[in-house]
């Protein structure tokens, strides 16, 4: 499974940094929602379903995260602790969002609105969906 994360170029100066994010050209789709995460309790697992079309780009602006990918395969779990790095999550991939630090704040780019009919939450029902729909790798 290949982890795409993306180093966002940030406009620094003796002030601090700035990153800015266009749609199609640091981020790969169309942004349709934005959504973030924070004040997530102690041992909390976020998550826990795919999506059959929503992309998305993760970004933990404050604090750190970890994110688990499974790809119905193969697993790996992504750090995600700098303001700067996005991880892009395809359709067709279980995540779990945990160990977040008590300070951290998630924001979620999206290429869908929320539509509950896009999400699988049962996770044999997704290695059954990915049998016909398999991801790119
Ligand atoms: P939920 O799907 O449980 O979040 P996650 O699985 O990513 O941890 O979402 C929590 C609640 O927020 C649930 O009632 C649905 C609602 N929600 C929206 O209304 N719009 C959204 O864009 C998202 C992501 C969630």
């Amino acid at each position: 499974m290949r982890v795409i994360k993306y180093v966002f170029q940030p406009h620094g100066d003796d002030r601090g940094q700035l990153i800015a994010l266009e749609e199609f050209k640091d981020i790969p789709f169309k942004i349709k929602r934005v959504y973030y995460m924070y004040d997530t309790a102690e041992g909390v697992v976020r998550g826990h379903h795919a999506h059959k079309k929503l992309e998305q780009i993760l970004v933990c602006i404050h604090g750190g995260c970890k994110i688990r990918l499974d790809n119905g395969k193969e697993k790996k779990v992504v750090p995600l602790e700098k303001p700067y790095e996005g991880l892009y999550v395809a359709n067709n991939m279980w995540r779990e969002m945990f160990d977040f630090s008590e300070d951290a704040v998630l924001l979620v780019f999206a290429s869908e609105l929320y539509d509950e009919n896009d999400y699988i939450r049962d996770y044999d029902e997704f290695i059954e969906f990915i049998k016909e729909h398999p991801n790119a790798d």
